[in-house]
C-alpha cells in the first residue's frame, strides 16, 4: 500500500548474476509498474564505488522489450535514480548496521519491507544472512532472503547449511530460486496438464512410453572452471532444475494452487523416487508411485555440445495391433505420438501425430501439431528473473523451493555422486560441440529408449 516502503538490496552487487539477471529484472518489473509505489534498490558488495558509479554499471545492462520502446529511456532514467550503492564486507555486523542506518533514511519513518538477493559465493552465504538478519533487519514490515544455488554439496551439507541458516531466518524467510520454475514454459506446464481434458487422461505409465529431460548448451564453463570441478553438471543442472521439471511433470493433481499444496504434492512425487545408481547413472525411475512404475525418466545435461535447448520429451506407447504397421515392415516409431515441451529457446509445445501424406497411395507420415510462442504471441517472455522478483516482493512462494523438497531433491542424488566420487569414475570424454557421450545412447538402449533429439523435428 502507499504507506509502507520496500527495500531491495542485491547483496553482491557487482557479480555476474547481478548484472546479467537481477538488475535488468528489476528494470523490467518497474517499467512494467509491476514494484511498489515506493522501493528502492541498493547495491551491497565489498569494492568501493558511488551511487553514480553504481548506476552507470548498472544503466549498461538495461534493456527495453522490442514491444515496449516507448519511454524506455526516461523510465531508465526514473529507475536509476532509485538505485543506491553501500559498500562493505560481507560477514561484518558494523557494514551491514551502516547500510541499514541508510536504508533507514530512504524509508523517511515508513513501514518497512527488505528483501535481501544474496548474490554471492555459498561459503560467505550463512555470514551474509547472519549479518543482514542481525543487523538490517526491517523493524516492522517483513525481511525477506533470496538465495541461490549451490545449496550444498550433498544431503549432509544441504542440511547443515539449511540449519545455519535457520538460526538467522524463519522457513517462510528463505527464498531458494531456482530460476527454472521462472520459466513460461515450466510455469504452463501445470495449465497444459490440469486444464486440458485430453492430457491428463493420459499422463501416466498407461499411455507413456518413456519421459525425457533434456538441457543442452553449445558452450562450456566459460570462466567457472574452478566451481564446476568442484560440483560438476549433475548438481549444477540434474538435482536442481531438471528434478524441479520432473516434479512437476510428474506429480498428482494438487489440492489447490496454493504455494504449500503444490509443493507438497512436489514433495511426495520427488520421494516416491529410488535413488540414482552407479550404473544408470543419468537414470532415475519409480519405485512404488502407482501412476509411473517402471516408466523411465531420463535426464540428459551437459556443457559444451552441438546445441543450445532445454525440453521435455513425452513419448507415447504404441498404439496396439495399429493397423498401420502391420505388413508395412516400417519402423515402429513412426507410429508412436511424441509430445515436446521446448522450454527454451523459442518456447514451443508440439505433438507430433501420424497422417497420410497426400496422394494417391498409402504412406505414412510424422508431422507436427505445433504451438510456437512467437509465432501465436507477439508480447515477449518476461525472464524468469522477472516472475521471481516479483513472487518474492508479493510473498508468493508457489516457486521456490522449500526445504523438504531441497531435502528429498539431495536425497535421490547424494548416493550416487558419493559412488562416483568414491570410485573415482573416469568420465566419457567427449569432443567440444558434439552430440555428447554415446554412452548415453547404449544407456538409454537398455531401457529401449531412442532419445528423441535426432535433429528430425520442424
Ligand atoms: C545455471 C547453471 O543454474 O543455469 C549454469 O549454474 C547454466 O551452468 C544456467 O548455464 C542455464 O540457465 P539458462 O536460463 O541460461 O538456461
Amino acid at each position: 500500500d502507499g504507506k509502507s516502503t520496500t527495500s531491495i538490496t542485491v547483496v553482491g552487487a557487482s557479480g555476474d548474476l547481478a548484472k546479467k539477471k537481477i538488475f535488468p529484472a528489476l528494470f523490467a518489473l518497474y517499467y512494467e509498474d509491476c514494484l511498489p509505489e515506493h522501493f528502492t534498490i541498493f547495491g551491497y558488495a565489498r569494492s568501493k564505488m558511488t551511487d553514480a558509479e553504481l548506476r552507470n554499471m548498472v544503466s549498461k545492462t538495461l534493456t527495453c522489450r522490442i514491444d515496449k520502446r516507448e519511454n524506455c529511456g526516461e523510465k531508465m532514467e526514473q529507475f536509476l535514480q532509485r538505485c543506491f550503492y553501500h559498500s562493505g564486507q560481507y560477514d561484518s555486523l558494523e557494514n551491514f548496521a551502516e547500510l541499514d542506518e541508510i536504508l533507514k533514511e530512504h524509508e523517511a519513518g515508513r513501514v518497512s519491507n527488505r528483501l535481501f538477493y544474496l548474490s554471492i559465493p555459498p561459503n560467505i552465504f550463512v555470514n551474509a544472512v547472519k549479518c543482514a538478519s542481525l543487523s538490517a533487519s526491517a523493524s516492522a514490515g517483513w525481511t525477506r532472503v533470496i538465495v541461490e544455488k549451490p545449496f550444498g554439496r550433498d544431503s549432509e551439507s544441504s542440511a547443515a547449511l539449511t540449519k545455519s541458516l535457520k538460526q538467522y531466518l524463519d522457513e517462510d524467510q528463505i527464498f531458494r530460486i531456482d530460476h527454472y520454475l521462472g520459466k513460461e514454459l515450466v510455469e504452463n506446464l501445470s495449465v497444459l496438464r490440469f486444464s486440458n481434458l485430453i492430457f491428463e487422461p493420459l499422463w501416466s505409465r498407461q499411455y507413456i512410453r518413456n519421459v525425457q529431460l533434456i538441457f543442452s548448451e553449445d558452450f562450456g564453463t566459460e570462466g567457472r572452471g574452478g566451481y564446476f570441478d568442484h560440483y560438476g553438471i549433475m548438481r549444477d543442472i540434474m538435482q536442481n532444475h531438471l528434478l524441479q521439471i520432473l516434479a512437476l511433470f510428474a506429480m498428482e493433481t494438487p489440492v489447490s494452487l496454493d504455494a504449500e499444496d503444490i509443493r507438497n504434492e512436489k514433495v511426495k512425487v520427488l520421494r516416491s523416487m529410488r535413488p540414482i545408481r552407479v550404473d544408470d547413472v543419468i537414470i532415475g525411475q519409480y519405485k512404488n508411485n502407482a501412476r509411473w512404475d517402471g516408466v523411465p525418466f531420463l535426464m540428459k545435461a551437459g556443457k559444451a555440445l552441438h546445441d543450445k535447448r532445454a525440453e521435455i520429451r513425452v513419448q507415447f506407447r504404441h498404439v496396439p495391433g495399429n493397423l498401420y504397421n502391420r505388413n508395412s515392415g516400417t519402423d515402429l516409431d513412426l507410429a508412436t505420438n511424441e509430445l515436446v515441451i521446448r522450454v527454451q529457446p523459442d518456447e514451443a509445445i508440439y505433438l507430433k501425430i501420424n497422417n497420410k501424406v497426400p496422394g494417391l497411395g498409402m504412406r505414412l507420415d510424422r508431422s507436427n501439431l505445433n504451438l510456437l510462442y512467437k509465432a501465436r504471441y507477439s508480447k515477449e517472455i518476461p525472464d524468469a528473473y522477472e516472475r521471481l522478483l516479483l513472487d518474492a516482493v508479493e510473498g508468493e512462494r508457489r516457486l521456490f523451493i522449500r526445504s523438504d523438497e531441497l531435502d528429498a531433491a539431495w536425497a535421490l542424488f547424494t548416493p550416487v555422486l558419493k559412488d562416483l566420487e568414491e570410485k573415482k569414475k573416469i568420465p566419457e570424454y567427449y569432443p567440444y560441440g558434439s552430440r555428447g557421450p554415446v554412452g548415453a545412447h547404449y544407456l538409454a538402449a537398455r531401457y529401449n529408449v531412442k532419445w528423441g533429439d535426432l535433429g528430425v523435428d520442424e
